[in-house]
């Protein structure tokens, strides 16, 4: 009878602890992008040049509005586009967009997002700064299929 006890005591603790989580999700836990992640080839090549092509199903289309208003100053580079290619990629972003976004927040960057963080947490801080990571923001060192917008738990390999 303890016994029985314990374990519906256990049950009730884990469940209030899967109800609190979700209580101190601030909104930005946008999930992950659905797949097939949506593709456009202008996007894919301007905005895949430097870094990986961030899937637009990571933030809300306020904040892509934001990063592609500001690419003349965007994180110390110059990514400025012709007014016709800056459009076209800011229509297929917003289009795209996290539909999941509650929070009222449009950050720039996607690793600074809580989902982010929180999907992140078991991760140690030295582990981001090997030389084969280099940044949080190189999301392809470790999730195989980055570059098809698929962040699927199996399919990450943290490089040595
Ligand atoms: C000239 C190089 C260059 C081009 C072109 C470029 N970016 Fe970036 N971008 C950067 C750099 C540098 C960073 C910072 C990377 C870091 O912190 O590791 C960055 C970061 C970002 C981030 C934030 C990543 C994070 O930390 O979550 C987003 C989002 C982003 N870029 C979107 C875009 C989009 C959209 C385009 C196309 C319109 C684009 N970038 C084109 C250089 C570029
Ligand atoms: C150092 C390696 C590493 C980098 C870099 C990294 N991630 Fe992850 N990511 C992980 C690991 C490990 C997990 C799985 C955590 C777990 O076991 O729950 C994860 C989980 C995720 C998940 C949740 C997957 C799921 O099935 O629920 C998403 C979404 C995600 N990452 C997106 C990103 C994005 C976007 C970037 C780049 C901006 C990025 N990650 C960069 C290692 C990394």
């Amino acid at each position: 009878m303890k016994k029985l006890f314990s374990s519906i005591l256990i049950f009730a603790i884990s469940s209030t602890t899967v109800i609190a989580d979700s209580d101190k999700d601030n909104g930005e836990n946008r999930g992950k992008p659905t797949l097939p992640s949506p593709s456009n080839a202008r996007w894919k090549q301007e905005c895949g040049s430097c870094h990986l092509a961030f899937a637009p199903g990571l933030l809300p289309s306020a904040s892509w509005r934001k990063i592609m208003d500001g690419l003349g100053e965007h994180f110390g580079t110059d990514a400025a586009l012709t007014t016709q290619e800056n459009g076209e990629i800011t229509a297929f972003l917003v289009n795209n967009a996290s539909t999941r976004w509650r929070a009222p927040s449009a950050p720039l960057r996607i690793t600074e997002t809580y989902g982010f963080k929180r999907k992140h947490h078991e991760i140690a801080p030295t582990l981001w700064k090997r030389p084969a990571i280099k940044s949080p923001a190189n999301c392809a060192a470790c999730h195989t299929g980055a570059d098809q917008g698929d962040f699927e738990e199996h399919r990450v390999r943290i490089p040595r």
